[in-house]
């Protein structure tokens, strides 16, 4: 959205508001998210800016007694601001304990910031993955505050066994990579039954007892590779060695070390269920509270399917259930179907809303999409059909912002 502004949004506000998650965590537990990191990097690679602003933030919208409020951070970044009335994109952060996005806080201080009263801005939702679902939600719930939201591979439908995920991994993997990577599963299976230390050891995963949890963080280490569109990554090394008669429980742990831990930086520690009962706040922090949200709303739980899984079937109902239990706490459980009541799931009745989904995104099952005809017969990753999204969505964002600035509100 950065790029190649078109002339209703060439002037705006760019605010980014985010939740502790934002910054300090680069890969939440149980891979839910979009790496916003990288979305709002400028040329030199740095921030738009990465000055933090906070306000007061009311803890709890929805209570008439609870006045409590907490200190809530977030970005602004005003280089291409039409001062005074000019749009303003709200980029909504990643996973993390959301009470609502209130509008009226952040026009409250930029009205103190700007010197000025009583004018009206256009706003503009943003999200990706959890926070694409805030973007739709909070449209649908607050059409006169918004005009309109990008809702990118936005899980509207909470799901509680969620075996399309894992299906959409086989799939993007292709057959080859597929069957090396179960084989591999079933030798770590009897790997950890005969001798689990020796096999957490050779995955620097000493620390997760827990078979369910070392499973689940062999299982994400995956997922990684073709949620953020870098198959060859893993699939190549696990060909390779499946090809050369190699030891593929050697080479799925190269790939774990350096890749996931390595590059992506993810400590086990956000896998380990008692490191999940820790309340103190720091840089894991958020592993903690995404899995709140997911105990308590969304679910999503990534099982393994009843038959061609590549995670261990291990990974179960039960295993998720007994988590939530365990960290927060008897009779947490999510209730998908309350949450689907409430928002509408992939029937959701906001307007001026844009899904837009990835083709191998193993999320996009609990998104908003139908297979569009334009995108199954021809090459739906082709540079061609993307630039024709992005065209569709400035063009889209184009009008109904000027509508929203005709009617001087942001009213439907
Ligand atoms: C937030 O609330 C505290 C305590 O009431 C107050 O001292 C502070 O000025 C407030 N900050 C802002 C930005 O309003
Ligand atoms: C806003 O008003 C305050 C007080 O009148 C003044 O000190 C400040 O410089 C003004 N800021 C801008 C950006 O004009
Ligand atoms: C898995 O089970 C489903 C439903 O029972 C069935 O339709 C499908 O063909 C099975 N797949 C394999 C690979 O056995
Ligand atoms: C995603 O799903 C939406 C809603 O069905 C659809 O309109 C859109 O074309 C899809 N986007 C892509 C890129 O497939
Ligand atoms: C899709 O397009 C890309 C880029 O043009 C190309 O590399 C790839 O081979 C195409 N895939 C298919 C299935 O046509």
């Amino acid at each position: 959205m950065k790029h190649g502004l078109s002339p209703a949004s060439a002037s705006l506000l760019f605010l980014f508001l985010c939740f502790s998650s934002c910054v300090f965590a680069f890969i939440p537990h149980r891979t839910l998210l979009l790496d916003n990191n990288n979305l709002f990097l400028n040329e030199d690679g740095r921030y738009l800016s990465s000055k933090e602003i906070w306000f007061n933030q009311t803890l709890d919208h929805f209570s008439p007694y609870d006045h409590r409020q907490f200190q809530q951070r977030y970005y602004e970044f005003l280089d291409y601001f039409r001062i005074p009335d000019g749009p303003v994109f709200l980029v909504i952060g990643g996973e993390g304990p959301n009470n609502g996005i209130v509008n009226d806080y952040i026009g409250n201080s930029l009205n103190a910031k700007l010197n000025r009263t009583g004018v009206e801005n256009p706003w503009f939702f943003f999200g990706g993955s959890y926070s694409g679902a805030l973007s739709a939600w909070f449209r649908l719930k607050f059409p006169h505050l918004t005009c309109g939201s990008l809702a990118s591979s936005a899980v509207v439908l909470a799901i509680q066994d969620y075996v399309e995920f894992d299906q959409q991994i086989g799939e993007s993997a292709g057959p080859e990579c597929k069957a090396a990577l179960q084989e591999t599963t079933q030798l770590i299976e009897t790997k950890l039954a005969a001798n689990g230390p020796t096999l957490r050891a050779t995955f620097n995963a000493d620390d997760l007892i827990v078979d369910g949890d070392f499973l689940y963080y062999l299982a994400d280490a995956a997922v990684i590779a073709f949620q953020y569109g870098n198959p060859d990554k893993l699939c190549k090394p696990m060909v390779d060695a499946k090809k050369a008669g190699g030891d593929l429980v050697e080479a799925y742990a190269k790939y774990v070390k350096e890749y996931y831990a390595g590059t992506f930086g993810v400590n086990t520690q956000i896998y380990d269920q008692e490191y999940l009962k820790k309340t103190e706040i720091n840089e894991d922090s958020s592993s903690r509270l995404w899995w709140f949200q997911v105990c308590t709303e969304v679910a999503y739980f990534q099982v393994a399917p009843a038959n061609d899984s590549i995670r261990s079937s291990k990974i179960d109902t039960k295993y998720h259930l007994d988590l939530c239990k365990n960290v927060f706490g008897d009779g947490v459980f999510p209730d998908v179907d309350a949450t689907n009541l409430y928002y509408g799931g992939t029937n959701i009745a906001g307007s001026k809303i844009i899904f837009t989904n990835g083709s191998q995104d193993p999320w996009r099952h609990a998104s908003k999409q139908t297979s569009s005809t334009d995108c199954s017969e021809k090459n739906c990753s082709s540079p061609d059909a993307v630039h024709k999204v992005r065209q569709k969505v400035q063009e889209d964002m184009d009008l109904w912002l000027s509508e929203c600035i005709d009617t001087g509100r942001s009213f439907i």
